[in-house]
């Protein structure tokens, strides 16, 4: 892995109000055949698991309570900008043009961020199958999560963890390795489970595959309101970054975010070049 370095580095959290995309930067496993995500038997933010977060010191993850952290600021930055977005999105993908930009640190930090501050209930969903990594992240068993549920082994109340440290924070995780994840989201039963979590949760962000994978990506855009777009300038490829932006429609386009961008905020160096720069830190 390139990134051995895991403290946290500068988010230069961008979302832009307007859509263009270049001008913007800144439980326990039982089996239940019988309760399928169509079903509503329990709410299941009321009877998921309680589990403590399990996050290695050094990981750029949920850094809300360090003294003055720079890093937590720009994901409060991050959350004002999506609370008070005209299209006023519920359902937030996260994604980016490749592998490793970003986007499981950035759905992580923003999902925590949310549940600080509103006082309704975030949901973490991993939708990334071939390479879910936030159960590895917050300590969390993979399983059951979000694979189980779409494929009516679990009832989604026994897949959705609550977090411990962040009580209006609840994750689903990816759930068990698929053969063809393609085919659990082209399924009658996540668009049934997608207009679920909407009824439950107040803000669902997904981290989602690559937008370069395709098929994938193309199904989580469908049901989402907006998407977030991870740009890592030290990793992330520029061709790759252009052609994937033109991916996302302009009316979903929430914004990007420049990732591990060293004192970008302070520097504020973005306003000369026609990107929006945000100078006051908001909570
Ligand atoms: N802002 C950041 N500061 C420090 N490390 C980061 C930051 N963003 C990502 N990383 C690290 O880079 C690697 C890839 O990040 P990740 O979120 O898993 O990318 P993706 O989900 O896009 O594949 C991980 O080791 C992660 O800890
Ligand atoms: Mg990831």
């Amino acid at each position: 892995m390139k990134f051995a370095q895991r403290t946290a580095r500068m988010p230069g959290v961008t979302a832009s109000a307007q859509a263009s995309p270049m001008r913007s930067q800144l439980s326990l496993c039982r089996r239940a055949n019988n309760h399928s995500a169509t079903a509503t038997p329990h709410a299941a933010a009321a009877h998921a698991r309680v589990l403590p977060l399990q996050v290695q010191s050094t990981a750029p993850i949920l850094i809300f309570d360090q003294q003055k952290s720079r890093a937590g600021e720009q994901y409060r930055i991050l959350r004002t900008k999506i609370l008070h977005h005209p299209i006023n999105p519920r359902l937030i993908l996260i994604s980016s043009p490749g592998p490793g930009d970003g986007k499981t640190v950035t759905a992580i930090n923003l999902a925590g961020a949310l549940s600080l501050k509103s006082e309704s209930k975030v949901l973490l969903v991993d939708s990334d199958f071939r390479r879910s990594s936030v159960h590895k992240e917050l300590g969390f068993p993979v399983s059951p999560g979000l694979s189980d549920v779409l494929s009516g082994s679990v009832a989604l109340e026994q897949a959705v963890i609550r977090t411990q440290q962040y009580p209006n924070l609840y994750v689903l995780t990816a759930g068990e390795g698929r053969r063809n994840p393609s085919e659990l989201l082209d399924s009658g039963m996540w668009r049934t489970l997608v207009a679920r979590l909407r009824k439950e949760f107040q803000y669902i962000i997904l981290d989602s595959p690559p937008i370069a994978a395709v098929a994938d990506y193309l199904l989580l855009q469908e049901v989402c309101d907006g998407v977030v777009v991870v740009i890592r300038p030290d990793h992330t490829n520029r061709k790759m970054c252009k052609s994937t932006l033109e991916t996302v429609p302009p009316q979903k386009m929430i914004g990007a975010i420049m990732n591990c961008v060293e004192d970008w905020f302070l520097s504020g160096v973005a306003s000369t070049s026609g990107y929006y720069y945000y100078g006051n830190a908001e909570n």
